[in-house]
């Protein structure tokens, strides 16, 4: 069973962005059943880095959109993806220093993350950006 489950209520009804949505989950999951299925360490940090460079991407296609846009609350959604940017490269570092492995603790940190922010702050923009034409 998958960790994070796509259903309507996380589409926030802008197509690009549901996409990269369902990217991110999909990559959370994949990275859950490496876990599960007992990957190597090698395994399960391919993936984890291939999730941290695409969940770079995606907020950096956002926080683009905002800029664009010029939406109000570009700047305090920003700092939410920095928050979480930081807290990805510290834990690589221990990572990559040996002191941190890829475990529970970890899935369900980034599965709280990634809905929380989809159902909270991801949606608050969606008004503001589609009353612009953002499709
Ligand atoms: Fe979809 Fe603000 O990340």
């Amino acid at each position: 069973m998958s960790l994070i489950t796509w259903s309507p209520q996380l589409s926030v009804g802008i197509n690009s962005i549901d996409e990269q949505h369902q990217k991110l989950i999909n990559m959370i999951n994949a990275l859950n059943d490496a876990l599960n299925s007992g990957e190597s360490r090698e395994v399960m940090v391919k993936i984890f880095d291939g999730l941290v460079v695409y969940c770079d991407k995606h907020f950096t296609f956002e926080e683009d959109l905002f800029g664009t846009h010029g939406y109000a609350g570009g700047a305090a959604h920003k700092a939410e993806h920095d928050k979480l940017r930081q807290q990805v490269m510290d834990l690589k570092h221990k990572m990559d220093g040996g002191n941190f492995m890829i475990g529970l603790e970890l899935m369900g940190f980034l599965k709280d993350w990634l809905t929380n922010h989809i159902m909270k702050s991801d949606k608050a923009y969606v008004p503001d950006l589609t009353g612009k034409g953002v499709t």
